[in-house]
């Protein structure tokens, strides 16, 4: 029996489900086996960034509960792991939202009671075409004033690097029992694939780090990238490489990067569904993207009996508001991986 003292002790160690049904049905000749990050307590891979931030300032004696409020501007699944983990550990957590959130990650935000602060929109507008620095401006924005600010600058900050470097890397090593060969995943921050990567590549250099990139030209893309309100969505939080230059300068690490696959988001919604369908498993769009990209993956001759391991960063119950779980025969059946 074990009786656990905070929800924090529950990070990490998520599972890894081969997805033996799916392989068989699209006649794979690679292995594809999931990292479900959405087995952490708030919901993504984002809780292992969120606890690592916190814990070493508290290690370094920087941060306090009675002193300290977490500042933070983000979309979605770091503000929900910072509002969750900030609330388990006593800490007040000022939230600054940006635009394209799905309903779904709004609400979570606001049932662990963070505080969602106004930014002028003059400071928000564009700050995804201006990049890292635009961000860090609304974030010190949003300290100024602030008793005790401590901005967590997911952007920059090396604990969101080191969360992955540290457990999700090795977790993905000892379950696959150094198996892998190919890993792929989205770069949003940067911090998943740079941590993942490094600690896979110094175990075996031959491990091959594959980068999903959202298709920019894709024609569905101006509606279905995240950007309008209303009907369908597009692949949330992870970028292409214009964005992605722009806003993972310090944490994405392009060296470690063996592949860019590009998706278009009839693809990812493909993914999500046939994950569904054969094996109960429904993920979020930017997992459908990766899985895809683990799909082209193991269809190549070349990959004959490879161990392929996307990282499926959330769960598709985030997405619901924008009908991700709906079935687009229309388009859906036209496209292939
Ligand atoms: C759902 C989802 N997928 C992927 C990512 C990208 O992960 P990372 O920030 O580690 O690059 C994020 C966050 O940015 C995310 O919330």
């Amino acid at each position: 029996m074990a009786i656990y003292n905070s929800i924090t002790e529950l990070v990490g160690k998520t599972p890894i489900v081969e997805f033996k049904r799916l392989e068989k049905a699209l006649g794979l000749k690679g292995r594809i086996a999931g990292k479900l990050e959405y087995f952490n307590p708030a919901g993504s891979h984002k809780d292992r960034m969120a606890l690592e931030i916190i814990e070493q300032a508290e290690a370094r004696n920087e941060i306090s509960p009675d002193k300290t409020t977490l500042i933070e501007f983000t979309s979605g699944n770091t503000g929900i792991a910072l509002a969750a983990f900030a609330a388990a550990k006593g800490y007040k957590f000022n939230i600054g939202v940006q635009g394209g959130v799905s309903v779904e990650r709004l609400k979570l935000i606001e049932a662990y009671q963070a505080n969602i602060v106004d930014v002028p929109g003059e400071l928000i507008a564009g700050v995804f075409e201006r990049g890292i620095e635009a961000f860090e401006d609304v974030i010190n924005y949003m300290s100024e004033g602030v008793p005790g600010a401590y901005p967590t600058y997911q952007l920059s900050n090396a604990d969101n690097i080191n969360a992955h470097y540290k457990h999700t890397g090795p977790e993905i090593w000892e379950d696959t029992e150094g198996k892998i060969d190919i890993f792929v995943g989205g770069v949003g921050t940067g911090g998943s694939t740079h941590g993942v990567g490094k600690y896979l590549k110094e175990q075996n250099p031959n491990v091959k780090v594959v980068i999903t990139q959202p298709d920019v030209n894709d024609v569905l893309h101006p509606i279905l990238n995240g950007v309008e309100d209303g009907g369908f969505h597009g692949i949330h939080a992870v970028y292409d490489g214009e964005k992605l230059n722009a806003l993972a300068p310090k944490n994405y690490n392009a060296d470690l990067t063996d592949e860019y696959v590009t998706v278009s988001y009839a693809q990812t919604l493909k993914a999500i569904h046939l994950l569904a369908k054969y094996e109960g498993i429904f993920v979020g769009a930017s997992s459908g993207a990766s899985l895809a990209v683990a799909i082209k993956q193991a269809l190549r001759e070349e990959n004959e009996g490879k161990l392929i391991v996307p990282l499926l960063p959330d769960n598709g119950e985030r997405y619901l508001s924008e009908d991700i779980q709906k079935v687009r025969h229309d388009i859906e059946d036209a496209v292939e991986f």
